[in-house]
């Protein structure tokens, strides 16, 4: 087993040019963001690439998202449904939910595309499942709380994606609430027999886990 890594700038600016171009509708996106003051931790647009095909996969009739920001990943996912797949994306931050429903509507996904504003946990509670993917990239205090919701409401076969797994390196020795929650939400996916379950080490770490049939 090799423990070196290639992920030197250099190979990321490839990736990004080959998979991951963003078009004008992303770029207006993040501008429209920057300017309204949302904080600057979107996808990287490789990630964004690599959640579209997870869709593509899937073909999910429905997706939920915990954490819309300003919709940079519900575009990623949305341009990847088929003419029956719908996403539900929740944001508590309702200045925020706005500048998402302004950049969905840039993008021509509106119709396709629920942004529901409040505390996920709340919102979770009315979505009726079963849900085919869910991506968490919410508080990451939360994660673990979004890791029970989603063995619930997930079909088996479903998908949970979850971003910032890496907790940009804390989770070997948590040393905050979120790097503990992070590290806890992994210990379960990992054993859990609900889950299959990997990780794709991207920059930020992108953890993937498939619904089993257990109960
Ligand atoms: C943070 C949150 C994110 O979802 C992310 O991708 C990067 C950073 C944060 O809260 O710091
Ligand atoms: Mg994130």
């Amino acid at each position: 087993m090799k423990n070196e890594n290639y992920y030197r700038s250099e190979v990321v600016e490839l990736i990004r040019r080959l998979f991951a171009p963003e078009d004008n509708v992303l770029i207006a996106g993040r501008r429209r963001a920057a300017e309204a003051g949302l904080p600057p931790i979107e996808l990287a647009p490789e990630d964004g690439a690599l959640l579209g095909a997870l869709v593509a996969l899937v073909r999910p009739r429905l997706v939920v998202e915990i954490g819309t920001l300003f919709g940079y990943s519900a575009i990623w996912i949305a341009r990847h449904l088929d003419s029956k797949g719908h996403l539900v994306t929740i944001e508590a931050n309702p200045a925020y939910a706005a500048v998402a429903r302004h950049n969905l509507e840039n993008a021509g996904l509106s119709a396709r595309v629920e942004v529901r504003e409040g505390t996920a946990i709340d919102v979770l509670v009315g979505v009726p499942g079963p849900v085919d993917l869910v991506f968490i990239d919410a508080d990451k205090v939360s994660y673990p709380e979004y890791l029970t919701w989603s063995r619930r409401a997930l079909r088996p076969g479903g998908l949970v994606v979850a971003d910032n797994a890496f907790r940009h390196g804390e989770i070997v020795e948590p040393k905050d609430d979120s790097a503990r929650a992070i590290r806890r939400f992994l210990e379960v996916l990992a054993s859990d027999p609900a889950w299959v379950a990997a990780m794709v080490p991207t920059l930020e770490g992108m953890a993937i886990g498939v619904r089993t049939d257990s109960p």
